[in-house]
């Protein structure tokens, strides 16, 4: 199984800037996967463990499918095939390639959300993908006091439903993703996590974060469909992510460019 590489000088790419990002996005239907994928082709013993239990059999497809798609972009970096990859997750935190010290790493970030999926690729900078499907269930009192900073909850609370709704997801993706670049993940207070919905810095007031790693955030979002927001957070003092966006068909054999930086 292979994906067919959308563009030529996929590592230069990334190689040419300090900030440069490549962000593969796929949704995901049951009806349109290829058998190969239901069958965990691609996936090494510990990612089938996995699946096997998970449950509904909508969770259980889309980590199938993510993960399957993951290893196919991957390849595509670095030469290896899909389904020898292997991954390590040191000190119980963000998972990584296992990697030569001689050379500079593929980094990655993996998220998946009812129906999408997502995996941002970095080399210079590390970096961290959140996707969430918009949803008026976080709207409760509980969620948003227990992930938004007082003056987050003064600016969502007013608003009406579907503003609420926007305003919380942007702001969660964009947290969630500075936390998973950093590699904490949710171990971290996502109330320290100030990311100003207009401007693209970040930083981090936890006490439990190294100090070096609390500043030097940017974050991007996007909505690739009407019902999903996706932020890239990666590390970077000046400038914001030079993101290019890569859309994967369902058959997860093709991809093709969506947006190009700057456009
Ligand atoms: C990592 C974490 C933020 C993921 O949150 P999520 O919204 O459920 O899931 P997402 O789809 O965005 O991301 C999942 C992917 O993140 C990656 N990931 C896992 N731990 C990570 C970490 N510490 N840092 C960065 N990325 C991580 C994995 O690739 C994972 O994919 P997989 O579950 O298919 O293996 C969350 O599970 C977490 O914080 N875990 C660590 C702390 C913990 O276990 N807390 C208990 C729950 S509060």
């Amino acid at each position: 199984m292979k994906l067919k590489a959308p563009l030529v000088g996929l590592i230069e790419s990334l190689d040419a800037s300090e900030t440069a990002a490549h962000l593969w996005i796929g949704l995901v239907s049951q009806e349109r996967l290829p058998q190969w994928v239901d069958d965990a082709t691609l996936l090494d013993s510990r990612e089938r463990d996995i699946a096997r239990r998970l449950t509904p059999a909508d969770n259980r497809t889309m980590f199938l499918a993510s993960h399957a798609a993951l290893r196919l972009v991957l390849s595509l970096y670095t030469g290896t095939e899909p389904n020898e990859l292997r991954f390590e997750t040191r000190h119980g935190q963000r998972p990584e390639l296992v990697w030569s010290a001689e050379s500079l790493p593929v980094r990655f970030s993996l998220t998946h959300t009812s129906g999408l999926f997502a995996v941002a690729v970095t080399r210079r900078a590390a970096c961290g993908v959140d996707a969430e499907q918009l949803s008026t269930g976080v709207l409760d009192g509980a969620t948003l006091r227990t992930t938004l900073s007082a003056s987050e909850l003064e600016r969502v609370r007013p608003l009406q439903s579907s503003e609420a709704v926007m305003a919380f997801h942007r702001l969660w993706t964009r947290k969630e993703a500075v936390l998973k670049a950093i590699g904490t993940g949710l171990r971290a207070d996502p109330r320290c996590v100030s990311v100003d919905a207009e401007d693209e810095g970040a930083s981090v007031n936890d006490p439990s974060v190294e100090l070096h790693l609390r500043t030097g955030w940017r974050v991007c979002t996007l909505l690739p469909t009407s019902d999903h927001v996706v932020s890239v957070a990666i590390r970077s003092m000046k400038e914001k992510p030079h993101l290019m966006l890569f859309e994967l068909e369902p058959s997860l054999d093709v991809a093709r460019i969506r947006v190009e930086p700057d456009e």
